[in-house]
């Protein structure tokens, strides 16, 4: 199994481009199966999830081309994906494949709006809480589906096709919007989605969507309003920028100093997070490029930051941002509000000698001078990453067993830190 391995103490400095978004890509390519014909997706980040989601749209028999590189293309240009679901010869998407990557689920919304029947696993995924897909079975439910489960498995039917309905989610949850956004779009009449999550990738799907002759209003408010059509159509759609990516990178240059340029990325997507950043003492400036991110000196202030859907701030860049505050000038309190569980980072960390203790769902963190570089590992993405961090900013050498989730959902990592000049390897094997 790969490892990386990093000596930390260099300071960041040079160009970071960001990738597509990993948690809108899936949603994009999943909504190809909505419409018979080609659906046209570029800027698609190099990913185990893209190519497991891949794996997972071959299987109900869908064509997936995915286009070379051109002359005058950068090396990091995502790729482009052409889909066609032309034939659905499959609407079961069986266990060994949904077990590994909890977004593959989402495959029952397009399936049941234009098959009419879908039967799917139970997701797996990042183990980051107990996760359920109550909601999005309800939300298929209230839209005309019956709903199973038997044997691990979801089933959905509805006969005479999916029916416009008002879906009022209890809490807000990105997947079960994503459901009955897609649902919702072959459904007859008008759905009204309340309390829908306002995530940027919910909004870059609706414009997809859009584009393929879909007719929704208001995503990226809590009310969105799809009027069904009977069909979609092929579109061609640029995945927006990776906002975790890009405050991931910014949290690594605010930790280890220097200054750098994320070009490509969009501060909108991430303002609550630049906001903590420049409470924590970066210089966060944005101009035609990206967003520039800079520490020259000052030390790391601590904050007080709470876990929150967008535009608060996200759950996903929480142990990131931990890593940060490990070195603050300072005690820092970080309340995770999305998942109950996503603290596997912090036993990890203490491996650097951060001082962190956890209180229900609130961590307590006493900054230190300097962390000290380890053997470490981590049981989901976010948190893996969270460790390159500290490994980064940490005195000697850390080495990131299990790198398998960082390829979940971080283009070329390894180059993109050492082209601004840290100390990063991957030890295959
Ligand atoms: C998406 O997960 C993202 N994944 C996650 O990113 C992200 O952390 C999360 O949204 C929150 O922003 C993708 O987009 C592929 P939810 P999702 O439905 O959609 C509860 C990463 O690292 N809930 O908004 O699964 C749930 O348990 C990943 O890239 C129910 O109770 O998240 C959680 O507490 C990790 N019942 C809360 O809602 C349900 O039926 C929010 O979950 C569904 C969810």
């Amino acid at each position: 199994m790969d490892r990386i391995r990093i000596v930390g103490g260099n300071k960041l400095n040079g160009i970071i481009p960001i990738s597509g978004a990993k948690n809108a890509a899936l949603p994009l390519m999943i909504a190809g199966l909505l419409s018979e014909d080609t659906l046209i997706l570029d800027n698609v980040p190099r990913l185990a999830d893209v190519a497991q989601l891949q794996r997972i749209l071959g299987n109900h028999g869908v064509d997936i081309m995915s286009a070379g590189k051109r002359p005058g293309d950068h090396e990091y240009q995502g790729q482009t994906l052409h889909i066609s679901a032309a034939d659905i010869i499959d609407t079961t998407a069986p266990y060994e494949l949904v077990s590994r990557m909890r977004a593959s689920f989402w495959v029952i919304a397009p399936l049941v709006a234009r098959m009419h029947e879908a039967k799917v696993s139970l997701p797996g995924g990042c183990a980051i809480g107990t996760r359920p897909v109550d909601l999005l079975i309800m939300a298929l439910e209230k839209l005309g589906a019956e709903m199973t489960i038997d044997g691990g498995y979801v089933i959905a039917k509805a006969p005479g096709g999916l029916k416009g309905a008002n879906i009022d989610f209890p809490k807000v949850t990105v997947s079960g919007t994503h459901v009955a956004l897609m649902a919702a779009t072959l459904a007859k009449g008008t759905t009204v989605i309340t309390n829908a999550a306002c995530e940027p990738e919910i909004v870059d799907v609706a414009d997809c969507l859009n584009k393929m002759g879909a007719r929704i209003a208001g995503a990226g408010t809590t009310r969105i309003v799809v009027e069904g059509v009977t069909k979609l159509r092929g579109a061609r759609h640029t995945v927006l920028p990776d906002r975790i990516e890009t405050g991931t990178y910014a949290m690594a240059v605010a930790m280890t100093g220097g200054d750098v340029q994320l070009a490509g990325a969009r501060p909108e997507l991430l303002q609550s997070a630049l906001d903590v950043l420049t409470q924590a003492g970066a210089i966060i400036s944005v101009n035609n490029e990206g967003i520039r991110v800079a520490r020259n000196g000052a030390g790391i202030r601590p904050v007080t930051v709470s876990t929150a859907p967008f535009p608060g701030f996200p759950t996903d860049l929480q142990a990131q941002l931990m890593s940060l505050m490990a070195c603050a000038d300072g005690s820092s309190h970080i309340t995770e509000t999305i998942f109950e569980n996503r603290f596997m980072h912090v036993q990890e960390l203490a491996r650097f000698g951060a001082r962190i203790s956890l209180d229900g769902e609130t961590a307590t963190i006493e900054g230190i001078k300097k962390l000290r570089g380890a053997p470490v590992m981590a049981t989901d993405l976010r948190a893996s990453v969270s460790l390159v961090i500290a490994g980064l900013a940490a005195e000697g050498e850390t080495m990131v067993n299990r790198v398998y989730h960082l390829d979940r959902g971080f283009e070329r990592l390894e180059d993109k830190l050492s082209a601004c000049g840290a100390t990063i390897e991957r030890i295959s094997g």
